[in-house]
C-alpha cells in the first residue's frame, strides 16, 4: 500500500470527475472515484491515469463501486446526489439527496473513520447536517464546500466589471449557498488593495452582488441539463489541499456555527482556518450590520430547511405518519 495521502471522491459525475483530474494535477494523493454506476468511475479513473505520463502525474487512481476500496482516506469528498435542473433550487433536491447522502456517509465514515468529510451536494448546508448527524463527529471534520465557489463567482465578476485581473480582487461571500441567504461581502471587497466602494458605482456594486447570488443558477440555465462543475471542483480542491498539506489557509466554508454571529446549530458559510484535522478555527469578523443580519437570515433558513427534512422524513419513514 502507498505510504500516500489518499482521497476519496464520491460521485464520479462531471464534478467528481474534474475534482479527481485538478487533484491528479497536484500530484500529493493517491485518488479513489467511487459510484454506483458500474464503469463509471472505472472509465474516468483509468481514463485520468492514462493522462499521467502527458499531464504529468503517477499518483494512483483508482475508480470502482466498492466502498472498501476507499478505506482509510484522510479525505472524504461528497459530491453524490442528484443536481438542479433549470426551474429548480437548490432546495428543491433536499429529501432526495438527503436519502443518497446518509447511505454515503454511513459507508464513508464506516471505512474511513478518520478522514475529514467535505460536502458538496446541494442542498449544502442542510447535507452537511446530514452527514455530521449520521456520523456523530465534531464540526471540524465535516465542512461544507461553498463559500469558496460563490467568493471566486463574485471575483470573477468583479474582475469583468472592473477590466482587472481575478488575481488581484480579494472579495468573500459568506452565509448559505443559495440564491436567498448567501451573503456577498461589500465592506471589506478590494481590489489590489483599493476598496470595492470606491472603484465602483451603488448601483453596479448591488449588480455584481445579485449576480454572484445567482452564479449557480446562471450556469444551470446555460447548460440545461445539469449545474457548474469547473468552478466547484477547483472550489473544493483547494480545501482538500488545504486539509491534506495542512495549509493553514483561511478561506470561506460552511461550518456548523455555534453561536459565532449570533447563529446557534446551523451550517453558515463563515472565514474559518482549513489544516490537518479539519476547520482549526472559525474566524468571527466585524460585519456590517446589514451583512450580520444577513447571516443571521442564513442560520435562520437552515433551521427551516431542517426543520422541513425532519417533516419530510417522519411522514415517509416506516411506520411514521400517514
Ligand atoms: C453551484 O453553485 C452546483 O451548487 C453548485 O453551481
Amino acid at each position: 500500500m502507498s505510504a500516500r495521502k489518499k482521497v476519496t471522491i464520491a460521485g464520479a459525475g462531471n464534478t467528481g470527475a474534474s475534482m479527481a483530474q485538478l487533484l491528479a494535477l497536484k500530484n500529493i494523493a493517491d485518488i479513489v472515484l467511487v459510484d454506483i454506476i458500474e464503469g463509471l468511475p472505472q472509465g474516468k479513473a483509468l481514463d485520468l491515469t492514462e493522462a499521467g505520463n502527458i499531464s504529468g502525474h503517477d499518483v494512483s487512481i483508482t475508480g470502482t463501486n466498492d466502498w472498501a476500496d476507499t478505506a482509510g482516506s484522510d479525505v472524504v469528498v461528497i459530491t453524490s446526489g442528484v443536481p438542479r435542473k433549470p426551474g429548480m433550487t437548490r432546495e428543491d433536491l433536499l429529501a432526495t439527496n438527503a436519502r443518497i447522502v446518509r447511505g454515503v456517509a454511513e459507508q464513508a465514515f464506516r471505512n474511513s473513520p478518520n478522514a475529514v468529510f467535505i460536502v458538496f451536494a446541494n442542498p449544502m448546508d442542510v447535507m452537511c447536517h446530514v452527514m455530521l448527524r449520521t456520523t456523530g463527529l465534531d464540526r471540524a471534520r465535516v465542512i461544507g464546500q461553498g463559500g469558496m465557489l460563490d467568493s471566486a463567482r463574485y471575483r470573477a465578476f468583479i474582475a469583468m466589471e472592473l477590466g482587472a485581473s481575478v488575481r488581484d480582487v480579494q472579495a468573500w461571500v459568506l452565509g448559505g449557498h443559495t440564491e436567498a441567504t448567501m451573503v456577498p461581502l461589500l465592506s471589506n471587497a478590494m481590489v489590489g488593495g483599493v476598496p470595492l466602494t470606491q472603484l465602483v458605482p451603488p448601483e453596479r456594486r448591488q449588480a455584481l452582488v445579485t449576480r454572484a447570488k445567482n452564479g449557480g443558477k446562471e450556469i444551470v440555465d446555460l447548460l440545461k441539463t445539469g449545474s457548474a462543475f469547473y468552478a466547484p471542483a477547483a472550489a473544493t480542491i483547494s480545501m482538500v489541499e488545504a486539509v491534506l498539506l495542512d495549509q493553514q489557509r483561511v478561506l470561506p466554508c460552511a461550518v456548523h456555527l455555534e453561536g459565532e454571529y449570533g447563529v446557534r446549530g446551523a451550517y453558515v458559510g463563515v472565514m474559518a482556518v482549513l489544516g490537518a484535522g479539519g476547520v482549526q478555527k472559525v474566524i468571527e469578523q466585524p460585519l456590517a450590520p446589514d451583512e450580520l443580519e444577513e447571516m443571521r437570515k442564513a442560520g435562520a433558513a437552515v433551521h427551516e430547511l431542517l426543520q422541513a427534512l425532519d417533516k419530510a422524513e417522519a411522514t415517509t419513514a416506516p411506520g411514521g405518519g400517514s
